[in-house]
């Protein structure tokens, strides 16, 4: 019950800021992205009814676009290079076998909440390719063998 009401005024005042100006479904959904990292389905319930807008539509536009995210993200953010250095190199293969260790979808995090699977465009260093980047950390020339070694070393951290 208090959750929904900190999501009620939380979006009343966004609605109160906003509603006058055009395109500010967007605008408010990415101000809900950046401050929860997601849009919780509580709010996107909420910002339907007082903007009147049909859930259904809220769905569509952050669906549609790559930067809105329906899950919260993980602690540990992986991206997968699928540039195209890394992609002839055996990225395909990297990515399955993250799936297969973590059971997650791309952009998708796991159910723990420890990590987050993305799939990137170029990381722009090439020459390690296939490259896998975790908190930032660059992990170059990976191979398919090593990724349990190198997830372990996150739970590990989480133990
Ligand atoms: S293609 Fe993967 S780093 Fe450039």
């Amino acid at each position: 019950m208090e959750e929904k009401k900190v999501f009620t005024s939380e979006i009343k005042n966004l609605v109160d800021k906003w509603k006058d100006k055009e395109g500010n479904l967007i605008m408010i959904l990415h101000e809900i992205q950046n401050h929860h990292g997601y849009v919780p389905r509580e709010l996107a319930l909420e910002l339907s009814s007082m903007l009147e807008v049909p859930l259904a539509r809220i769905y569509e536009v952050i669906t549609f676009y790559n930067f809105f995210k329906l899950s919260p993200p993980g602690k540990h953010r992986i991206s997968v290079c699928m540039g195209t250095a890394c992609y002839l190199k055996g990225a395909p293969e990297i990515i399955k076998e993250i799936k297969n260790i973590l059971h997650v979808e791309e952009g998708r995090t796991t159910q723990d909440g420890n990590f987050h699977l993305d799939v990137v465009r170029c990381l722009g260093c090439c020459g390690l390719a296939p490259v896998v980047m975790i908190d930032g950390k660059v992990y170059g020339k990976v191979k398919k063998q090593e990724i349990m070694d190198i997830i372990s070393t996150y739970v590990k951290e989480e133990e």
